[in-house]
């Protein structure tokens, strides 16, 4: 008979209290508990410290379609991260924390409070300028950017899934930076520093992060 040297492993026949996808990550070398960790840091900064704060930094840019419409799509795409890396958090063996207030302050990224409102405390005096809202853009996509690009480098070459999923986000968060660039140069400085992307065909697409035949079968977001 052919050896089947797959067909066990140090998860015993039946033991549902262990995962072979985890106990494969470990043989590799991964901290399951710090990378669980993380990827709640980035998931409570997609959906509080983006998804949220965004849609403020929105209604602030009325008059300004075009930027209200880029800032929308990128809101879209973080709401989008959110749910991408949700499942795979649950699949280690995580969980969400059970208070939204404990959720939301430990993102690992700062808020991105709407300028003047002294970090989200009351309304701003007067409305904050389009370059003060795409200040606040900008910073927030980088340091997305930083914290995908982490979770990428500790699963490179170790955990496939986690690291495709992350690689996935990255692409959209890079895309993200270069629209926020883009705009503020000529904003702000009268500069063109082309992002070589335009927005989205429809809102929140994210051609990369979006998985339609998998999570959501074609309909919608
Ligand atoms: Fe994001
Ligand atoms: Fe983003």
């Amino acid at each position: 008979m052919t050896e089947k040297p797959h067909a066990a492993g140090t998860v015993a026949p039946g033991d549902v209290t262990r995962r072979v996808g985890v106990e494969m990550l470990r043989q590799r070398g991964i901290d399951v508990e710090q990378l669980i960790q993380k990827l709640i840091d980035n998931a409570a900064a997609e959906f509080a410290s983006t998804y949220y704060y965004y849609s403020i930094l929105r209604m602030y840019l009325a008059g300004h379609e075009d930027y209200k419409e880029i800032c929308e799509d990128a809101r879209l795409e973080d709401r989008q991260h959110y749910e991408l890396i949700l499942p795979r958090i649950y699949e280690l063996g995580g969980s969400l924390p059970y208070s939204l207030h404990e959720f939301a302050d430990r993102a690992g990224c700062p808020h991105a409070y709407l300028p003047g409102t002294d970090n989200g405390a009351h309304p701003p005096e007067q409305p904050p300028s389009a370059a003060d809202i795409l200040t606040v853009l900008l910073e927030a996509e980088r340091c997305a950017i930083r914290s995908w690009q982490e979770i990428c480098d500790i699963c490179a070459g170790k955990d496939p899934r986690t690291y495709d999923l992350a690689a996935r986000i990255l692409n959209e968060e890079i895309e993200h930076e270069a629209w926020f660039v883009e705009l503020l140069a000529m904003e702000r400085d009268g500069q063109v520093q082309p992002s070589g992307h335009f927005r989205r065909g429809a809102p929140g697409e994210a051609p990369y992060s979006r998985n339609r035949a998998f999570h959501h079968g074609g309909a919608g977001n």
